[in-house]
């Protein structure tokens, strides 16, 4: 077993190896810019067009219909400000839901400091949106729905077709924020109605600090960053060729095998949630119990700061989260925790652990092993959970 056991792929994956190797002839020999004419530039170029012809395929999209950005954050900016200033003559209102990612969420508070309306729709107890809230909160001035595709902290996977398709009889436009399901869900924006979607590479073995935004033929939106004329005069700023060559490869890597690896990271997932409700008590599983990313398992222990929780697995060289990467480090339970109708005492006591394809069974009971030790060394020290007990 290897010495130090990584269960964080949501919050970033390790690039593959193939995907490296791809990567490195466009640092050192093709390190042309794509503007160039010269055929050095046209080897970039080349390249580029490529690893979009991949992305497109995955998504069932044109080629045309994909714009490389810096990111999963640039693209749900991209999507959000874009279309809410192209459109604002036809509307000013926007609905999103309250257990987003930062990166839509602060773009949709920014917004209604700029005059923007917001619906910021509830969730269930599983982080569901209601398909009727949905409907209900549409009016003349609603320009755009952006709803996540998958959740980042409790794995949940919205009702995406059934959103596309009230969108579409609205004439509304439709964003998801797909950066957690893109390698990991089949995904098709025609037969999901889906405008435009946010992805990123490092959420499935690529680089960071590179990603896409699928914009569907004719859709009406401003630029997000002014310049030069590369990706066809609509996001400036010379392309990060490596990173995009990179982007092609573990996109076209991760929907290879999609069905064979998720079996794998289900079967995975299914085993570490059997083995910790068989081992430890006062634990809820968090997020929807079947419509769920495949590697995604989030836990809220009774009694237990998850803050403690993940300084002493990281003593056990395990490295799982809080909640997202972004939010941890802050002392705030996750909105998204609250927004499933958690109190702050259990909220504070969560655990992610998302699994990718590097882990195997015997990481799962290692883990399961030492978090059972971890769990009740730290309720010992909890006169709450004396007092549980002793009721009990
Ligand atoms: C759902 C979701 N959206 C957006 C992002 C931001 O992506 P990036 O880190 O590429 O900016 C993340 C990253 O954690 C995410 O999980």
């Amino acid at each position: 077993m290897k010495n130090y056991i990584y269960m964080d792929n949501s919050a970033t994956t390790p690039v593959k190896k193939e995907v490296l190797d791809e990567m490195i002839p466009y640092f050192i020999e093709n390190y042309g810019n794509p503007s160039s004419i010269y055929s050095l530039g046209s080897k970039s170029k080349n390249a580029v067009e490529s690893a979009r012809d991949k992305v497109a395929k995955v998504l069932g999209a044109k080629s045309s219909e994909i714009f490389f950005t810096g990111g999963g954050s640039e693209s749900d900016n991209w999507a959000i400000k874009g279309i809410a200033f192209a459109n604002k003559n036809k509307g000013n209102h926007i609905i999103t839901t309250k257990i987003e990612h930062h990166g839509v969420l602060h773009t949709c508070e920014y917004l209604e400091r700029k005059g923007f309306k917001v619906t910021y729709l509830d969730v269930d107890e599983y982080g569901m949106i209601d398909i009727n809230d949905l409907k209900n909160s549409i009016t003349d001035e609603t320009i755009l729905i952006t709803i996540m595709f998958a959740n980042n902290e409790i794995g949940t996977i919205q009702p995406i077709k059934e959103i596309g398709e009230i969108a579409k009889e609205k004439g509304i436009y439709f964003h998801t924020d797909a950066v957690q399901a893109v390698g990991h869900v089949k995904i098709d924006v025609n037969e999901l109605n889906i405008d435009l979607l946010s992805l990123s590479a490092h959420k499935f073995y690529g680089p960071k600090g590179i990603g896409a935004l699928y914009i569907r033929r004719g859709v009406k939106l401003d630029s997000l960053i002014e310049g030069g004329a590369q990706e066809r005069s609509r996001r400036a700023g010379t392309e990060n060729v490596p990173g995009i060559v990179g982007l092609g490869k573990a996109i076209e890597l991760a929907y290879e095998n999609i069905d064979e690896n998720n079996e794998k990271l289900i079967t995975l997932r299914e085993r570490l949630i059997k083995k910790v409700f068989d081992s430890i008590d006062y634990v809820r599983l968090n997020g929807h119990p079947t419509k769920r990313l495949p590697g995604n398992v989030s836990f809220c222990f009774k009694f237990i700061e998850g803050e403690s929780l993940l300084l002493s697995l990281d003593m056990e060289g395990i490295a799982g989260s809080s909640g997202s990467a972004c939010t941890s480090g802050s002392l705030d339970p996750s909105h998204v925790l609250l927004a499933i109708g958690l109190p702050h005492e259990i909220a504070h006591g969560s655990l992610r652990l998302s699994l990718g394809d590097f882990n195997t069974k015997e990481e799962i009971d290692y883990v399961v092993e030492k978090l059972t030790e971890i769990v009740q060394r730290l309720r010992d020290m909890s006169p709450l959970y004396e007092k549980a007990k002793e009721e009990k």
